[in-house]
C-alpha cells in the first residue's frame, strides 16, 4: 500500500513534469514566432554629385527606406529611434559613417513604413574620397522601453556603389 507521502510525492513530479513540457512547447513556440526586422534600403537616383569648393565631396541621393519594425512594439516599448547611415572605408579611416537619416517611431502601427526622401543630413566626405565608393546602409535602431535598459542593434546591407564621375 502506498503512503500518502509517496502519492503526494507522484502527483506533483507529474505536475511538474507537465509544467516542464509546457514550457517547453511555449519557449519554442516563442523562438518559432520570434520575427526578425527587416529592411531594405533603394537609392532611387543620384540627384547630383559634386567636389564642394573646400575640397569635400558632396553626394546627393534619393531613397526609398522600408522596414518592418514591429515586433519591437511590446507593452514596455515607449519608442524606436531608427537612423540610416552610409559606411565606407577610406585610405585615412576603416569606418566612416554618415548619418543619412533618422525618425523615432512612437507607436507600432507606424513601425512598417516605406519613405522615398532625399538624404535628410547631409552626405559629406572630409576629403574627396567618394568617386567610384562602394558602401553600405546601414539601419540602426535603439528601442527606448518604460522600464529597463535601452537596445540597440542594426541591420546591414552591403553592395551600393557611388558614380565613378562628378555629375
Ligand atoms: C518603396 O519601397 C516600397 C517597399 O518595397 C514599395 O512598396 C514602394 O513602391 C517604393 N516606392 C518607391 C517610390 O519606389
Ligand atoms: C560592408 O558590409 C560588408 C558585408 O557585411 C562588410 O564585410 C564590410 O566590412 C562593410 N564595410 C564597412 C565599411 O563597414
Amino acid at each position: 500500500m502506498h503512503s500518502f507521502g509517496y502519492r503526494a510525492n507522484a502527483v506533483l513530479t507529474f505536475a511538474v513534469t507537465i509544467l516542464a513540457v509546457m514550457c517547453a512547447m511555449a519557449s519554442l513556440s516563442d523562438t518559432l514566432n520570434v520575427p526578425s526586422p527587416s529592411a531594405d534600403v533603394k537609392v532611387l537616383n543620384v540627384n547630383w554629385f559634386q567636389k564642394q569648393p573646400n575640397g569635400h565631396d558632396e553626394v546627393s541621393l534619393a531613397l526609398n527606406i522600408s522596414a518592418d519594425l514591429q515586433w519591437m512594439f511590446t507593452w514596455n516599448t515607449k519608442q524606436v529611434f531608427v537612423f540610416v547611415a552610409a559606411e565606407y572605408e577610406t585610405p585615412q579611416n576603416s569606418l566612416n559613417q554618415v548619418s543619412l537619416w533618422d525618425g523615432i517611431i512612437p507607436l507600432k502601427e507606424h513601425a512598417k513604413f516605406w519613405i522615398h526622401t532625399t538624404n535628410k543630413y547631409r552626405f559629406i566626405d572630409q576629403g574627396s574620397n567618394l568617386r567610384g565608393k562602394d558602401f553600405n546602409l546601414t539601419l540602426h535602431w535603439h528601442v527606448m522601453p518604460k522600464t529597463g535598459k535601452m537596445s540597440a542593434d542594426k541591420i546591414v546591407m552591403a553592395g551600393y556603389h557611388l558614380p565613378e564621375e562628378y555629375r
